[in-house]
């Protein structure tokens, strides 16, 4: 048993031993390239090879696109025995003056589109050995500046409005965010929609709907990429003046300390409303003490009872109040 072991072991050894001696190469790319959109791309791949291989000689290079990692792919740049095979346009080797014997094989892609976005094979057959490698392409669009309008144009106090932004030309999937000047973020109220054009760049519209009592002076219409990052802002001036009453009408939307901030007021309000009805009837009653100690002719119930019908205007009143605030 432990003779068999042993042979195994030594078999092991010739085999890699083999292998080595037949030479050894190596596909290496950069894991992930990105590309702009409209601009040169490079995919980079170099042939490393172990160091008895000495001075190799490159038969074929296949650079394929492919759908999916598993792929077979589609040949975009191929060279085989000595020559360049079905060259696709927009496609050649980054190195402007590749030959067999240069281990740079990298790709270039002349004008990147978004069709280009994807996973790339490159397989490698040397006269010391073979070799393949995937990679992949991220291609990345600028979204233009947004542009802001409102329906209707000239938006009026205290009715709604909608505000439309649109951003496009952009990759990969973005997003439209909406701010108030004082960068509380509205998104919420508002709707994205994105669609693609046939060069498979991204045109994002965003509503925001307005309500007529709680329009701010300014928003801003945000885009961000699809990594979260901001490209670009614009602005839009409602031309509603700031509301004296911004504070409450705010609260609704932003939800947190909606009880405290709304009841603290009405609590104050109340107890002074409450205070000085008590200091009505104090100084009715006192009047009318003096008045019955004066005059007791007069009689003393008349006066107190249309106190009491004034002490229940005043509530109401306060009632109004709570609305209107
Ligand atoms: C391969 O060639 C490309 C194009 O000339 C170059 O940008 C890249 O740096 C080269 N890579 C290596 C590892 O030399
Ligand atoms: C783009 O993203 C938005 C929100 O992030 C999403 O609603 C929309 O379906 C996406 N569109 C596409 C085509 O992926
Ligand atoms: C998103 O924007 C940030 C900052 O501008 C940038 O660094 C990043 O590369 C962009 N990502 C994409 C996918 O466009």
């Amino acid at each position: 048993m432990a003779s068999s072991g042993i042979i195994a072991f030594i078999f092991t050894v010739l085999c890699i031993c083999a292998v080595k001696s037949g030479g050894f190469i190596k596909v290496e790319c950069k894991a992930e390239n990105v590309g702009q959109y409209g601009q040169q791309s490079v995919l980079e791949c170099v042939i490393k090879t172990s160091t008895d291989v000495n001075d190799p000689t490159i038969r074929t290079v296949a650079w394929k696109k492919l759908t999916s990692p598993e792929d077979e792919g589609d040949l975009v740049l191929g060279f085989n025995r000595g020559k360049l095979d079905q060259p696709k346009r927009g496609y050649r080797f980054a190195e402007p003056l590749w030959n067999e014997k240069n281990m740079n094989v990298s790709l270039l892609i002349t004008n990147t589109a978004v069709k280009d976005d994807g996973y790339y094979k490159c397989i490698v057959i040397t006269d010391s050995g073979d070799n393949s490698m995937v990679t992949t392409l991220k291609v990345q669009a600028r979204y233009s500046v947004p542009t802001v309008h409102s329906i209707p144009e000239i938006i009026v106090p205290n009715t709604d409005s909608t505000l439309i932004c649109e951003s496009r030309g952009g990759y990969p999937n973005g997003t439209l965010r909406w701010f108030d000047e004082e960068k509380h973020e509205w998104t919420k109220s508002s709707e994205m929609e994105a669609t693609q054009s046939d060069d498979g760049l991204f045109q994002l519209t965003s509503r925001l709907s307005l309500l007529g009592g709680s329009t701010f002076p300014k928003y801003t219409c945000a885009v961000f990429n699809a990594s979260g990052g901001k490209e670009d802002e614009k602005t839009f001036e409602t031309n509603i003046p700031p509301s004296s009453s911004r504070g409450s009408e705010e609260l609704p939307h932003s939800g947190s300390g909606y009880p405290s901030k709304v009841v603290a007021p009405l609590v104050v309000i109340g107890s002074l409303i409450v205070g000085l009805l008590l200091l009505l009837l104090y100084r009715k009653r006192s009047q009318t003490a003096r008045r019955n100690s004066t005059a007791p002719l007069m009689g003393g119930h008349g006066p107190v009872s249309t106190d009491v019908e004034e002490g229940y205007n005043s509530p109401d009143d306060a009632s109004i109040n709570q609305d209107q605030s």
